[in-house]
């Protein structure tokens, strides 16, 4: 028994020392990280006093920076993984809401008591660096109760009115700046050319010039003259690149096409928004000949940052690099970490494993498989964007603007964004503008009485959802407060209790709220039950005006005949006054299409770049009375 214990005691010695030669390597490594040396603060740290330049403010406080602390600042959670000192013990740079992640009171106090715990656990650490808050405020503030909701970019494609996006970007900077916010994820500047895609009201246009144009004038809302002003929040032009193209619209999708056709198309739109300059860029989903671009170091260091001169930071999509190794995009692995942070990515939306991205990260750094440089690089372009924002001076919320959230001053600005959204694409007989004074109207779908609708996704929720979820005007109360006090509404959600004498039926019809791939569409058709009401109006004899809600052309070939007047109202948002305004006339219909229209789903894609030919409704397409 002895004897054996003492060969298996000489075994075990000898395999130690066979192994000594590659151990020696990681215990060097892991020695280097344990004994990193801690540089002392000095009493007054060059990086605090705010008379002192950016670049120098940022290259004192990387010089007293840990590598553990570097790697904080690249690393963003989302806000309900923030729990116990997370923040602090982990040296966290950037949290986020994803779609729907609202504090439990989701009012602007609320909202602003959670954004200063976070900043308060930042401030307690060494060198105090406060975080930076990202949020998807993409058409208002718009996961706040309560808040303005502007047109999703579509809407705002066809009114290809500059002024108005770069206002409703200043007004959507000051309700998300008054709860504490510091970013937003928009614009989204993609250029969707084919509608079956679920994001594609999230585009301007299928236009590059066209998103060009408005994109820039967003980044102007949002950013101002000065980072630094409390009522400016930074802009993040996403999603880099080619995000619009994939083939048959599938989200998260393959974009194929050569370089020349890239750079033409999608690429176009950031070279304005890079003027202004956009301070961040988010990396896409997509992949572009098959190579995902959160692993392109071509596309986002060699052109982004050197060739076109992007000095801000790129943060990744959610979850964005867990699936450049092939696996699942719930797990993150070291070749997944150390291929986006090579390609370019300089903070990374983890959204949850931060444990993890940072052992992997630390160990890459350590065995040399991601330089020293390129974290300083990273943690030099966030920095610089904190510094900017004058995080370091006026870390907490500014809650003297409470008062402005949902203001009525902004939802006038929101519903003259309705009325210029507007695309009359059709008017039988000059039926519309009706008379404020007609003896009966009937109104009708499922849209007619739903804000939730109206708003469509990214909207208190992720996904968005029906019914009343947040303060608005729907259709209907708009209809009825537009109207002379004799006239009588009927409102019949499907349609089959109407007067007979009834002079005319306005019927709100449209796609459910949908967000990113759940929206992929195959079809585009309109809804059984939707067709439905407005054939049981048509029985009834009643001449029909259709107010179409969605977040793209439909399919309507078919039935476009039946109608008297169609009015494209995309996903309007809050103020449904504004629809009101132009059917009614106080306002004549000026908005164009910013997609071309198709006749069938197998034209698909079809766009103006083809000349829109054969559509049912050409790019530009818009009547007026
Ligand atoms: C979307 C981004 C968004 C991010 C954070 C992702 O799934 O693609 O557009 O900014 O989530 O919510
Ligand atoms: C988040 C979204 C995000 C999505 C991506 C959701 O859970 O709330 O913001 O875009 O996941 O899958």
């Amino acid at each position: 028994m002895k004897k054996v214990f003492l060969w298996l005691l000489i075994i075990a010695i000898a395999a130690v020392f066979s192994l000594a030669g590659c151990k020696a390597e990681a215990a060097e490594v892991v020695e280097k990280a344990v004994t990193e040396e801690v540089a002392d603060i000095p009493e007054n740290p060059l990086y605090k006093d705010a008379s002192a330049s950016i670049e120098d403010r940022v290259e004192d406080l990387l010089s007293l920076m840990t590598l553990a602390e570097k790697i904080g600042q690249m690393a963003q959670i989302d806000r309900m993984y923030v729990g116990g000192d997370v923040i602090s013990e982990y040296y966290i740079g950037s949290v986020l809401s994803g779609g729907g992640s609202v504090p439990y009171d989701n009012t602007p106090e609320g909202w602003a008591d959670m954004y200063d715990g976070f900043q308060e656990e930042a401030l307690s650490t060494r060198l105090g660096i406060p975080i930076i808050y990202g949020i998807d405020a993409i058409h208002g503030h718009n996961n706040l109760v309560g808040a303005t909701i502007f047109p999703h970019n579509i809407g705002l494609g066809a009114t290809s009115d500059p002024d108005l996006v770069r206002l409703i970007a200043q007004i959507t900077a000051i309700e998300v700046a008054a709860t504490g916010m510091d970013w937003t994820f928009g614009p989204c500047i993609t250029v969707p050319q084919d509608e079956r895609w679920g994001r594609t009201y999230e585009g301007f246009s299928e236009d590059p010039e066209l998103v060009a144009e408005l994109g820039k004038a967003a980044i102007e809302g949002y950013q101002g003259d000065d980072l630094a002003d409390s009522n400016t929040i930074l802009a993040c032009a996403k999603h880099f690149i080619g995000d619009g193209g994939t083939s048959g619209g599938v989200d998260r999708g393959d974009t194929i096409c050569s370089e020349e056709y890239l750079r033409e198309a999608y690429i176009y739109p950031y070279i304005n928004a890079l003027e202004v300059p956009v301070g961040s860029i988010m990396a896409s989903f997509n992949s572009w000949n098959g190579v995902k671009m959160h692993s392109n170091s071509y596309l986002l260091t060699d052109v982004l940052k050197e060739e076109l001169g992007f000095e801000g930071f790129v943060v990744s999509d959610w979850q964005g690099i867990n699936e450049i190794d092939g696996s699942a995009r719930e797990e993150m692995s070291r070749l997944d970490i150390e291929t986006s942070i090579n390609a370019g990515i300089d903070m990374v939306m983890i959204p949850n494993d931060y444990r993890g991205f940072i052992n992997m990260l630390t160990e890459l750094v350590n065995q040399g498989k991601v330089s020293q440089s390129r974290i300083d690089d990273a943690v030099r372009r966030i920095l610089t964007i904190k510094f900017k924002l004058g995080l370091f001076e006026n870390s907490y919320a500014d809650r003297s603007n409470f008062g402005l959230v949902g203001c009525e001053e902004h939802r006038e600005i929101a519903r003259e964004a309705v009325r210029e959204s507007l695309v009359l694409l059709k008017n039988e007989g000059s039926l519309l503008p009706l008379s404020k004074d007609l003896d009966s109207i009937v109104v009708a779908g499922s849209k007619a009485d739903d804000i939730g609708s109206q708003c469509g996704g990214w909207t208190i929720t992720w996904q968005g959802a029906v019914g009343e979820i947040t303060e608005g005007t729907s259709i209907l109360d708009a209809i009825k407060d537009t109207v002379s006090k004799d006239t009588i509404v009927t409102y019949s959600r499907n349609g089959t209790e109407v007067p007979p004498d009834a002079d005319v039926a306005i019927v709100v019809i449209g796609e459910k709220p949908y967000a990113e791939y759940n929206g992929d569409d195959k079809d585009l058709l309109l809804y059984t039950p939707d067709k439905d009401t407005i054939n049981n109006i048509r029985d009834a004899g009643i001449p029909v005006v259709v107010i179409l809600i969605s977040g793209r052309p439909m399919i309507i070939t078919e039935e476009i005949d039946k109608w008297d007047a169609l009015i494209a109202a995309w996903l309007p948002g809050t103020e449904g006054q504004g629809v009101a305004d132009v059917i009614f006339g106080d306002n004549a219909p000026t908005g164009k299409l910013s997609y071309t229209w198709p006749r069938s789903i197998e034209q698909l894609p079809i766009n103006d770049t083809d000349g829109s030919k054969g559509s049912l409704f050409p790019f530009g397409f818009g009547l007026t009375y």
